[in-house]
């Protein structure tokens, strides 16, 4: 599938928008595009229970996985309050769940304005499966 990268970050971006992070003070948005070609957008939400937040990544992925969609193609991960913004080693492993076994999936970061695109097995080699 041809991916359009600046238009998966920009999505990243206004997603970030939505950003619940009143803790942090640390928002990030995350958009998924799925083997389908749609595209899901989330965002970081907190809670005053710290434990409960969700991560940007695992909003849209949950989203895509619960609209009908399990197999993921690209993920933008977009945060305004950091040069960089890499996915947590937790949305690594939902993120390999929902890889095909057609394509690996391709993580596309934004490194001070520069947008940067690896394969999900450079964030996270050898993941976990049943
Ligand atoms: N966060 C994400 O949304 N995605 C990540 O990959 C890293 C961390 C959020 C969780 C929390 O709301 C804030 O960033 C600070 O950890």
């Amino acid at each position: 599938m041809n991916i359009d990268y600046k238009t998966l970050m920009d999505k990243a971006k206004e997603a970030s928008q939505n950003s619940y992070s009143p803790f942090s003070r640390f928002a990030v948005g995350a958009a998924v595009l799925t083997s389908t070609g749609k595209i899901f957008l989330g965002c970081n939400v907190e809670n005053s229970s710290f434990g409960l937040t969700n991560c940007a990544e695992r909003t849209a992925i949950f989203k895509a996985v619960s609209e009908g969609e399990r197999e993921l193609v690209a993920v933008a991960i977009y945060s305004p309050n950091s040069d960089s913004c890499y996915p947590c080693g937790a949305c690594r492993q939902v993120l390999y769940e929902f890889q095909g076994d057609e394509q690996e999936i391709e993580v596309i970061t934004e490194n001070l304005g520069n947008l940067e695109i690896k394969k999900l097995s450079y964030f996270l080699p050898n993941g976990f499966r049943i």
